[in-house]
């Protein structure tokens, strides 16, 4: 089967941005990363990243039929998004929401999720390491 491997806004500039924050690694090491998590676990995977919010929901929306599963950074679209948290329900499929910071060790207004009630998984403050736990606990848990 296949993952979806979704990235929100602002984190094309992984390994420039913030990186005392975010770290070094750039986008591209992270998808070679999940994207080998996801082949030694047996799947295949795609990685979307956007910067748009609607491309995010037709990425979303895309994955119905296609894949076994998504992982999902949405970046701070996380605070804000009721939509993208509908299109997380409407696909129906094992979700499983990744943040590389701890958002709950910065401000307040990291602290809450509009997508972690609808996930089936969060993980949060691992560093680029957490789309890797993403992968292993889909792999665990999915028939
Ligand atoms: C983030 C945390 C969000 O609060 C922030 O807006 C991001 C990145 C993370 O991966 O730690 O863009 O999702």
């Amino acid at each position: 089967g296949e993952l979806l491997i979704l990235n929100g806004p602002n984190l094309n500039l992984l390994g420039t941005r913030e990186p005392d924050i975010y770290g070094s690694a750039t986008l591209d090491d992270v998808a070679a990363l999940t994207i080998a998590a996801a082949n030694a676990a047996g799947f295949s995977a795609e990685c979307i990243q956007s910067n748009h919010e609607g491309d995010l929901i037709d990425a979303l929306h895309s994955a119905r039929g296609t894949a076994v599963g998504i992982i999902i950074n949405a970046g701070a679209y996380t605070h804000t998004s009721v939509a993208i948290r509908d299109a997380i329900v409407a696909v129906e499929l094992p979700t499983v929401e990744v943040h590389i910071s701890n958002v709950h060790r910065r401000e307040d207004f990291r602290h809450h999720s509009y997508l972690s009630p609808v996930c089936d998984a969060v993980i949060l403050g691992a560093g680029i390491y957490g789309y890797e736990l993403a992968v292993n606990y889909l792999d665990k848990t999915l028939a």
